[in-house]
């Protein structure tokens, strides 16, 4: 069978965990040479060592929240492969999961420097190295790029943003062969639920989200690598500047 991503590179940020490990290995297996950046050293080198039995795939340390290291982050990955085809700005975190009141700025601010921040960095640097080539980028919004969940405030700002860039950066570079879509997962079986505050409204929240999928379950970090390594194809070569619901019917309601 014909790989969907033979002979691409790509890069997935946040690629030592969830999401992003998934959809390295997706990758790894439609024929992608793979780059994960990520700020866990240990566990980024350790995946990427697991996965090396799949095909080429390297670890680079890469903090979104710092421009240069977003740059050297596609250097890297140039470097080592050749070229940039696909990145996937996939890194992100839940945030302080309190009321509005209770949030504080350091706690904001992290999570706007990871979740929105992090995304400009690297679409700028991978659209920069792109602009030769063309290339599919993906960014990971949310359910909460559309809707609010109680006790999320700086999570669910932080994802209507990441999907507005998208829209606004795929236009400037449409007619430049770069396609730039977003996919919004539901509730997904990662690790981090699991860094969701143990408060009555941080568990009330999750429970909250969790309840609200028609499918009556929570999706399968699999079912979101699909997607991603679809959008990341020549398959889906007429999408760009769209966002692309993976949630178990959630935003039908
Ligand atoms: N799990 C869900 O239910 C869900 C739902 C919708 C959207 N998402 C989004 O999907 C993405 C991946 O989430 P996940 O559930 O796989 O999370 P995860 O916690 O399993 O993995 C996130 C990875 O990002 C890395 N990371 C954190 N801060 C970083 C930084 N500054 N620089 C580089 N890497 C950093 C972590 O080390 C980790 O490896 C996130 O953007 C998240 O908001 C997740």
């Amino acid at each position: 069978m014909t790989q969907l991503l033979k002979d691409k590179v790509a890069l997935v940020t946040g690629g030592a965990s969830g999401i992003g490990y998934e959809t390295a290995r997706s990758f790894l297996r439609e024929g992608a040479r793979v780059m994960i950046g990520d700020i866990n050293l240990e566990q980024g080198r350790k995946v990427a060592e697991e996965l090396s039995s799949l095909g080429d795939i390297a670890f680079v340390e890469n903090n979104v929240t710092a421009e240069a290291s977003c740059q050297n982050a596609v250097e890297h990955t140039v470097k080592r492969f050749g070229r940039l085809d696909i990145a996937v700005n996939n890194a992100g975190v839940i945030g302080e999961t309190k009321p509005l009141l209770e949030l504080s700025a350091e706690g904001w601010q992290r999570t706007m420097n990871i979740n929105i921040n992090g995304v400009f960095f690297g679409l700028k640097a991978q659209v920069n190295q792109m602009l030769a080539t063309g290339g599919s980028i993906i960014n990971l919004a949310s359910i909460a790029s559309k809707i609010a969940t109680p006790s999320c405030a700086d999570y669910i700002t932080s994802k209507h943003a990441v999907d507005g860039l998208t829209k606004a950066a795929a236009l400037d570079y449409a007619t430049m062969g770069i396609r730039i879509n977003s996919v919004g997962p539901g509730v997904i079986e990662t690790p981090l639920l699991g860094t969701i505050g143990q408060t009555k409204d941080a568990q009330g929240s999750i429970k909250h989200a969790i309840g609200m999928h028609p499918m009556g379950r929570v999706g399968k970090v699999g079912e979101v690598a699909n997607l991603i390594t679809w959008l990341a194809s020549d398959q889906a070569s007429f999408c760009t500047g769209g966002y692309y619901p993976i949630n178990g019917g959630y935003l039908a309601q």
